[in-house]
């Protein structure tokens, strides 16, 4: 027997049996529920989506209770352990591993797609010295859009595959010429022998040595960091992400809004305030004070707490992990004592204990970020390069979904009903 909801109007008294699919009821279903036939019909009222599915994804499967995150049903653990960015982002995109084939020939087009055309440089030229190297990354991917009118062609499969491989490829040279453009320095080419990553590192980092070897430490840190980042499932810049591509925006505009939303210091941007939290903070016999002042409701612990997680954050397990490999590397970054003890404290605390708060993906990549060598204002767009994948993936996935239509929420007007205009004379 199908599974039902029977909902008892008590203003009509008439009963509604609404079917129940993978334990969910449909939002529509509940429009039959109306008092006057002439009526608009039930809604369902969801701010900030906290109880609302949007889509069906077979992309990533979360638990946030467990503390499970898998991307195309494979665990995050075994992923940050075995597999690359590039194999990783494959998976995404295709659903399955790659054999050795697929994975050369993928490796090989995105080294094709990594250059960028000679103008973006000079677009990228055209902003302040100090610009956030966030800002500078979503505009430029809002730009690439001019460079490829054919990106519009979304629904032409074989055009569609070629926008992917460009997103990803040049979504890490636009990254480090922002980052080249904030200290001032020549923009590096990019380079085929290098792999996705370590091809990155150089087009940071290079001066003058030939040939550039990666630190193979730092290259895999930044790796694991990138798979760890690839996909989240519905977050706000994903939803943001399907949201614009509902419209049958390109995709080069649909990524620079994704980009966007996760600028904000409650996304993406968090690993950033994490830092400047940190060092604010400044020793370890300061994070008694500051929690407390957490508790004061005077601001957040930044790096701690997420919508879907009510559990230790996988990622922020591995993470840590990485963090400990990189400081053997670079040196222990002194803030390290303040996040432990931050954590430490948090961790026993009522407060954090009772409303399931718990470090996040955030908490500590910041800190691996800077022992590398990166600016606090580089860590988002880090985070971008890694999300990359995730977001193409969804996109791709809402395109073929027959369900899918251009979004669009609705509201309860609560405003003024309809009155005169009154002229300025007489207000
Ligand atoms: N520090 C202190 N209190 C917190 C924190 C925090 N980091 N996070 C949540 N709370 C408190 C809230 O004040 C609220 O308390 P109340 O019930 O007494 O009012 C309760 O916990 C629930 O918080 P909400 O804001 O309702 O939780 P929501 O799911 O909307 O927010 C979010 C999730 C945005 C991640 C939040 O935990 C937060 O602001 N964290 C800090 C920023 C951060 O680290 N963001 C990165 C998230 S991971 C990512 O985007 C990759």
């Amino acid at each position: 027997m199908p599974e039902t909801l029977t909902i008892t109007d008590n203003r009509t008294g008439k009963q509604y049996e609404i079917p129940i699919t993978h334990g969910t009821i449909r939002a529509l279903d509940l429009r039959q529920i109306k008092v006057d036939p002439n009526e608009f019909g039930m809604m369902s009222y969801d701010p900030a989506y906290l109880n609302t599915a949007s889509c069906q994804s077979r992309v990533t499967f979360i638990d946030g209770d467990k503390g499970i995150l898998r991307y195309r049903g494979y665990p995050i653990e075994q992923l940050a352990e075995h597999s690359t960015f590039i194999e990783t982002a494959y998976l995404l995109l295709n659903g399955e591993l790659p054999s050795a084939t697929e994975l050369k020939s993928w490796e090989d087009e995105l080294n094709r797609h990594s250059m960028l055309h000679e103008n973006i440089k000079k677009f990228m030229e055209g902003f302040r010295y100090d610009a956030h190297p966030m800002g500078i990354l979503l505009s430029t991917v809002g730009a690439l859009s001019t460079f490829y009118p054919d990106a519009k062609q979304i629904f032409d499969k074989d055009g569609r595959a070629i926008q992917v491989a460009r997103l990803i490829a040049k979504v890490p040279t636009i990254a480090a010429y922002a980052y080249r453009h904030s200290i001032g320095q020549p923009y590096v080419y990019p380079e085929s022998e290098l792999g996705l990553v370590g091809n990155f590192l150089s087009m940071l980092l290079r001066r003058v040595e030939s040939p550039y070897k990666p630190n193979p430490i730092l290259e895999r840190a930044l790796d694991v960091l990138f798979i760890l980042h690839a996909d989240h499932e519905q977050n706000c810049s994903t939803s943001a992400m399907r949201s614009i591509g509902s419209s049958q925006a390109d995709p080069f505009a649909s990524l620079a809004g994704a980009a966007a939303a996760l600028y904000g210091p409650l996304h993406g941007g968090a690993n950033e305030a994490v830092l400047r939290m940190l060092a604010t903070i400044g020793t370890v016999d300061k994070v008694p004070n500051f929690v407390k002042q957490v508790k004061n409701g005077e601001g957040r612990l930044m790096g701690f707490g997420h919508r879907v997680y009510k559990a230790y954050d996988p990622r922020a397990t591995v993470i840590k992990d990485q963090a400990y490999r990189v400081f053997e590397e670079t040196g222990k970054n002194p803030l390290l004592d303040v996040a432990l003890e931050l954590e430490r404290i948090a961790l026993e605390d009522e407060y954090f204990v009772s409303r399931r708060l718990y470090p996040n993906v955030d908490f500590y990549s910041g800190l691996i970020y800077e022992a590398m060598g990166f600016k606090p204002s580089m860590f988002p767009v880090l985070f971008a390069i890694g999300r990359t994948p995730g977001w193409v993936s969804q996109w791709l996935e809402m395109l073929g979904d027959k369900e899918q239509k251009i979004a669009r929420p609705r509201q309860i007007y609560l405003g003024e009903n309809e009155r005169d205009y009154v002229s300025l004379d007489k207000r």
